[in-house]
């Protein structure tokens, strides 16, 4: 699929989900080219139905500015007790719901707005489905101060780590962490390399998210809207 056929169905997807939210909620707010069609889509809503949104939180300062501009008023997700609903993208996204994110390196805020939401959404075109987990390297939040042994620990592990990098620098996350993409593919067995990373000492998150979303909204080339759940 080309870019301009991907962005009208990432377009596509975002408006779609834009119109199942509600005036009253506590909304998450991801990030991604396809949330940015989201955030598009809701300040015309505003503007146009009035919607009003109870809070907002969201995951990047990229789409931050962008809700501001929109006229919205993000608050802190610490200063909410729970949100109604998040939606976000994904990078990939298996049958079962399962998906990796981070793409974009922010997935540490993006898992803690997730889990911290009574429903979770993603919005994605179909180029990002999968049978199982993989097709796309699995991003993993590191400490600077143990990141070369985290490394050289994914490496003995096998699972061919590669430096995240911007230009000749390494990538820095909103945290001033480094990122390190697993190149592991298909990933064998989600759950188990979840729960390593989750008890390595050094790692911040990772973009393994794993029973997390509730439905899905997917934007087909034959121009079919799904709303799976
Ligand atoms: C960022 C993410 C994004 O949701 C993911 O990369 C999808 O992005 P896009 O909508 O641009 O394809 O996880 O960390």
């Amino acid at each position: 699929m080309d870019k301009q056929a991907q962005d009208k169905l990432k377009e596509q997807a975002g408006v779609k989900a834009a119109s199942l939210v509600k005036s009253g909620m506590k909304l998450g707010v991801g990030t991604g080219s396809t949330v940015a069609y989201l955030i598009a889509e809701l300040g015309r809503r505003k503007k146009e139905e009035g919607l009003e949104l109870a809070a907002i939180a969201t995951t990047s300062s990229r789409s931050k500015k962008q809700l501001e501009d929109q006229g919205f008023m993000v608050t802190e997700l610490a200063a909410i007790d729970q949100l109604d609903l998040t939606i976000d993208g994904a990078d990939r996204l298996a049958t079962n719901f399962d998906g990796i994110k981070g793409g974009g390196g922010a997935l540490t805020m993006e898992k803690n707005v997730a889990i911290n939401s009574k429903r979770v959404m993603w919005i994605v075109d179909e180029s990002k489905l999968v049978d199982r987990l993989g097709g796309f390297p699995l991003p993993v939040e590191v400490l600077p101060v143990s990141c070369e042994q985290n490394f050289r620990r994914f490496q003995a592990e096998g699972l061919k780590p590669a430096w995240r990098m911007a230009g000749n620098q390494r990538f820095v996350t909103h945290y001033g962490n480094y990122l390190i993409d697993l190149k592991v593919d298909p990933i064998p067995v989600p759950h188990s390399l979840a729960a390593y990373l989750d008890q390595t000492v050094g790692v911040v998150e990772h973009g393994l998210f794993l029973d997390m979303c509730d439905e899905v909204i997917i934007a087909h080339t034959s121009g079919a809207i799904e709303d799976r759940q």
